[in-house]
């Protein structure tokens, strides 16, 4: 009997292929067989661009109320983020009870996930979309449906549609998407939500939806769907990705039912403080974002230049194409530069690179001159 559960943990768990993140800079340069003094003394040097990271750091105001609520950590945080939630909802123009706050915008996917989709149900999401709905959907003992998109980068709604039948549960869609960097015009996702039974939950994934302010209108009002969850995070533009803090926007019956599966201090006292100092910080992200979306814009171009631009994109990455990419990216770590293949997710030769600074960024290039043949 006691062997039978574990037996049946073990077949579950083997069907979960953990998340790859971006390699830590210590890690790979272990992985070069470094001694320990050297790893120490390059790690400076290095540079890691695999992540998708704000590479400008915590915005000042974020770290004077990091460093003031430091002092509270023997307290436990405040389990419900009054002030936090009380800040979004003034910011979004919607009701506290409309929110639900996790540990990074990950932990709020997995919770939608979970609560609506369980065995016999199916998850809709695209082939290339962000791996995470894959993972979560295998956790909740769920079917994923992995449609492929119209190019090998935009998603297809129309194919997404057809995948839909009477167990969908719920639809995943990343815009802009991540790892692809394609985004979707609001009329074209309200035109696929118009044809969607309303009672499918639609998580829409907005991780880098400050890059695309002007690109898009504002999903949390624009877009009409009852079942509609607008998933946003501070770990891109707003700096925060080592705290861990990420929101969703929905209706309040639905936030209410997944709130009970939440645990009860998930989101730490020091990321709440932050989150809610950076809010206060838009001048600060506004001028990262563009700074960070200029410097896409030099990447791109160096790319094009060199030959091997994949596809535009809409977020803080580029997305770099390279026949024998897993060999370039080695070439590249020799360098002191870590990057991202994206063989994971199906795209052999492609390489996806975080923008970084105007300094990380040119130490890139320099090394994919070198290295390229
Ligand atoms: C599309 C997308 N969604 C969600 C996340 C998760 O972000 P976090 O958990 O840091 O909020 C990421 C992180 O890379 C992402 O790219």
């Amino acid at each position: 009997m006691g062997i039978d559960w574990l037996k049946q943990a073990v077949i579950q768990s083997e069907k979960l292929h953990p998340y790859i993140p971006g390699k830590p800079i210590a890690q790979m340069l272990r992985e070069l067989g470094l001694s320990e003094q050297d790893v120490v003394s390059r790690i400076a040097s290095t540079v890691k661009l695999a992540s998708n990271e704000n590479p400008y750091g915590v915005s000042p105001k974020a770290l004077k109320a990091i460093q003031q609520t430091a002092i509270e950590a023997h307290r436990y945080p405040d389990g419900d983020c009054f002030e936090l939630k009380q800040a979004l909802a003034k910011k979004h123009g919607i009701h506290a009870e409309q929110l639900l706050i996790g540990n990074g915008s990950n932990e709020v996917l997995e919770l939608m996930i979970r609560t609506f989709a369980a065995a016999e149900d199916e998850v809709i999401y695209s082939q290339r979309g962000f791996i995470v709905y894959a993972l979560a959907t295998t956790a909740a003992g769920a079917k994923g449906v992995a449609v492929p998109e119209c190019d090998g980068f935009a998603h297809d709604l129309d194919a997404m549609l057809d995948a839909v039948n009477e167990r969908t549960k719920v639809v995943c869609i990343a815009n802009p998407n991540n790892p692809t960097g394609s985004l979707l015009k609001t009329s074209e996702l309200q035109s696929f939500l118009d044809k969607l039974p309303s009672h499918i939950v639609v998580i829409l994934d907005e991780a880098y939806v400050e890059y695309v302010k002007n690109e898009i209108a504002d999903s949390i009002h624009a877009l009409k769907h009852a079942g509609l969850v607008v998933c946003r995070t501070f770990s891109k533009a707003y700096g925060l990705a080592g705290l861990r803090v990420g929101y969703a926007v929905a209706n309040q019956d639905l936030i209410a039912v997944v709130n009970r599966f939440r645990e009860p201090f998930n989101v730490n006292s020091i990321a709440q403080a932050a989150a809610l100092a950076a809010l206060a910080d838009d001048d600060w992200v506004i001028d990262k974002v563009g700074q960070c979306k200029a410097e896409r814009t030099r990447l791109e171009l160096a790319l094009a230049d060199l030959g091997c631009l994949a596809a535009p994109s809409f977020a803080n990455f580029v997305l770099l194409q390279y026949q024998d990419s897993l060999s370039l990216v080695k070439k590249l770590e020799q360098e002191g530069v870590i990057v991202r293949p994206l063989a994971p997710y199906g795209m052999a030769d492609i390489v996806r690179v975080s923008v970084g600074t105007y300094t990380e960024n040119d130490a890139f290039l320099r090394a994919l001159r070198k290295v390229l043949p």
